[in-house]
């Protein structure tokens, strides 16, 4: 038997909800998983690259593949060791460019083994297990239930999370440069204790922004998409940022420019049809560094992870 789970990227943090807020978007990873027949086969880990861009050195297609991680703790939370595996992910989502390719993933290998166990873990436990995988909610949650969601991965391991609406109008520009940038490095340069006035000044944000996102308040989106958490220290490790932040900060209907995830993609989020010049502007100021880009505004994608056959 064989299951095949087709999951959206995703967008994390917005600005201030650093490892909590994030968003479905519509590029798409599939994982099959197919329980193999013949006893002894052991674990079978196939890549089929369609980004043509895949470092595939650095992926291991052993016990160490995050997927199979994943795919063994959900065997082990109902006493069962995975035997023979074949796992084939087909990629079609950037990598290291912070769009969660690899929590599209996980959450696809997750979602095709309960599916052969017939159906062990509730939707609440696989995102459970997903974020202990991940070491954060904030990608995996959307790629599970897509839309706009709020998560918060607790201390005893479990996960609150809560589905919200995202603006129709409200339109998602994702800006992907041609180099990477592994999210434990972008993690690595955040200190691990900040000023409480830092710490204030996102708490004041994350709560506009989910008071502006439920009544569609474009100023107050504008004061929201602000950060000190995650953003200054990160700047540093992508060349343009600076530049594009500043080129688009007077720019009619731009609502706020921010890291995608852990970086190096950004995210305009603005309002209104002058999309083509935001384009215009991003390409322009990575050009002058020499870094070609792919800039598409995308709807959010509603939909979480879907089984496809
Ligand atoms: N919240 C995580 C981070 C997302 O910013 O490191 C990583 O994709």
């Amino acid at each position: 038997m064989k299951v095949s789970v087709k999951v959206p990227a995703t967008t994390a943090n917005l600005g201030p909800g650093f490892d909590c807020l994030g968003l479905a978007l519509p590029i798409y990873n599939t994982v099959t998983v197919e329980e193999t027949v013949l006893p002894g086969t052991g674990i079978e880990i196939n890549i089929i690259d369609e980004t043509n861009e895949m470092d595939f050195i650095s992926i291991p297609t052993d016990e160490n593949n995050i997927v199979y991680k994943a795919i063994e703790l959900l065997y082990n939370s109902i006493g069962q060791e995975p035997a023979e595996l074949k796992i084939t992910i087909n990629t079609h989502i950037p990598v290291t460019r912070g769009l969660g390719s690899s929590a599209s993933v996980v959450v696809g290998g997750l979602i095709a083994a309960n599916e052969l166990l017939g159906r062990p873990a509730d939707e609440a436990a696989l995102l459970s297990i997903a974020s202990e995988i991940e070491g954060h909610p904030d990608n995996v949650s959307p790629a599970i239930l897509g839309g706009f969601v709020f998560s918060s991965l607790e201390d005893d391991g479990s996960v609150v999370y809560r589905k919200l609406n995202w603006p129709k109008h409200w339109n998602i520009t994702v800006c992907i440069p041609d180099f990477e940038l592994a999210t434990g490095i972008a993690r690595s340069v955040i200190p691990s204790e900040i000023p409480i006035k830092d710490a204030i000044f996102n708490l004041k944000r994350s709560a506009m922004l989910i008071e502006a996102v439920n009544t569609e308040d474009e100023n107050l989106m504008k004061l929201a998409l602000n950060d000190k958490l995650h953003q200054p220290y990160r700047e540093k490790l992508i060349p343009g940022m600076k530049e594009i932040k500043e080129s688009l900060q007077h720019e009619e209907n731009v609502l706020g420019v921010v890291l995608s995830g852990a970086g190096p993609s950004l995210l305009v989020i603005s309002h209104g049809n002058n999309l083509d010049k935001i384009k215009n502007i991003v390409s322009r100021c990575w050009l002058d560094l020499n870094v070609k880009s792919d800039i598409l505004t995308l709807p959010v994608e509603q939909n979480g992870a879907v089984i496809i056959e």
